[in-house]
């Protein structure tokens, strides 16, 4: 398990702060990558195009790293949403099928489709939150459901962001298979705290951002595009996106076609030369320590927590990500719960009727401590 991380940020101690799943504080090294950035916007005689290049390069391997890419197979993208409306260009969703859902996902990986599925002529099936929490289950059930159209696609968050449930992706990824169907996964809360292969899973589609749980800025996000797919037409027409469109020669559109790889996905103005070292810089410490290090910390102390919350009547999913533990309240959660505890110093997020904790590196038993002690003062 991995040791706490709380020295590498800048959380005062009576802070508790459970609430990566919105925004991840940054560590030390991220916020000095950050001010290297500005230094050198603020004196712009320093960039260089090599150096641009080298972030690109950087940023890119730091992402396929988490998952197990090929860096030549990931575009720099903005969000979660922006990768999405790449993979509604380019991914053949047929008129007449299909295509799943999660009930209540968030809506980056939902609403792409349903804006699509009129002019498309395919219909948007939502899979039910499970009673039981088990969303492999329900979802598995959906794939198969007798009588039902032909299965285009499975548009899911790999882990639930409001509930979160765990998504066994293998066992979707060979269902959807059997079924034909492609798969894009919302890994938002999953790279980089979660093991994820792509070389094994083979999605169509994998996006996630660097806000959360890989500790950077915001504005940076990654769009894993699986070979096969890499002849579709961008969501921008960036010269970057082209063989040879250079300002610095002519002819200036020398040569139109596209380039190789999942580069001519990247979005435009990638050049965000303060977000992508900043974003390299966290995703690099996610890998060195590892995932199984990391979850295996964050599990613990979530244990810590239902164990500490047992006969307060609160409601915890069986199949749910060790890293995100979102609490059910069966009479409705108590106003203004939320609001009490950051008046506390304890800082977690509502999210649909739960309270979703989060923890990261940082905490450990002194911030599991205060929680309980906080939430059994107020509830
Ligand atoms: C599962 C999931 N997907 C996506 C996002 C963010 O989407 P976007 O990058 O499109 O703003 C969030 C933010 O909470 C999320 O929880």
């Amino acid at each position: 398990m991995l040791p706490c991380q709380r020295a590498e940020f800048d959380i005062p101690r009576d802070v508790t702060y459970l609430n990566a799943a919105s925004w991840s504080p940054l560590p030390r090294a991220v916020q000095e990558a950050g001010a290297r950035g500005i230094a050198l916007k603020a004196r712009p005689w320093g960039i260089t195009a090599e150096h641009m290049a080298g972030q690109f390069t950087r940023a890119r391997a730091a992402a396929a790293r988490l998952i197990n890419a090929e860096p030549a197979d990931v575009a720099l993208i903005p969000s979660i949403s922006y990768g999405v409306a790449v993979a509604g260009r380019i991914l053949p969703v047929a008129a007449g099928s299909r295509v799943l859902v999660l009930g209540d996902d968030h809506s980056s990986p939902v609403l792409e489709w349903l804006q699509r599925a009129p002019e498309g002529g395919y219909s948007v099936e939502t899979v039910a939150r499970p009673a039981d929490g088990d969303w492999t289950a329900a979802i598995l059930a959906a794939i198969g459901r007798p009588g039902a159209a032909a299965l285009s696609l499975v548009s899911i968050s790999s882990v639930h962001w409001a509930d979160g449930g765990l998504v066994d992706l293998a066992a979707v990824d060979a269902a959807r298979r059997q079924a034909g169907a492609m798969l894009l996964v919302d890994a938002t809360h999953h790279a980089g705290v979660l093991p994820l292969d792509v070389a094994a899973l083979d999605p169509d589609i994998l996006i996630f951002p660097t806000y959360k749980w890989v500790l950077g800025p915001y504005g940076r996000a990654f769009l894993y595009v699986a070979p096969r797919w890499q002849g579709g037409v961008p969501l921008e027409q960036t010269g970057a996106g082209r063989r040879r469109v250079s300002s610095e020669a002519t002819p200036y559109l020398a040569d139109l076609d596209f380039t190789d790889g999942a580069k001519r996905f990247d979005m435009g103005e990638r050049d965000h030369l303060i977000g992508l070292e900043m974003a390299a810089v966290g995703m690099e410490m996610m890998a060195d320590w590892g995932c199984e290090a990391i979850a295996a910390r964050l599990g613990w102390l979530n244990d810590m927590l239902v164990d500490g919350l047992a006969g307060s009547g609160v409601e915890v999913p069986d199949k749910r990500a060790p890293h995100v533990l979102s609490l059910g309240f069966p009479g409705g959660m108590p106003a203004g719960l939320v609001e009490a505890l950051a008046a506390e110093g304890v800082h977690v997020a509502p999210r649909l009727g739960r309270l979703r904790i989060s923890p990261h590196v940082y905490n450990d038993e002194a911030d599991v401590a205060a929680f309980l002690r906080v939430f059994r003062g107020l509830v």
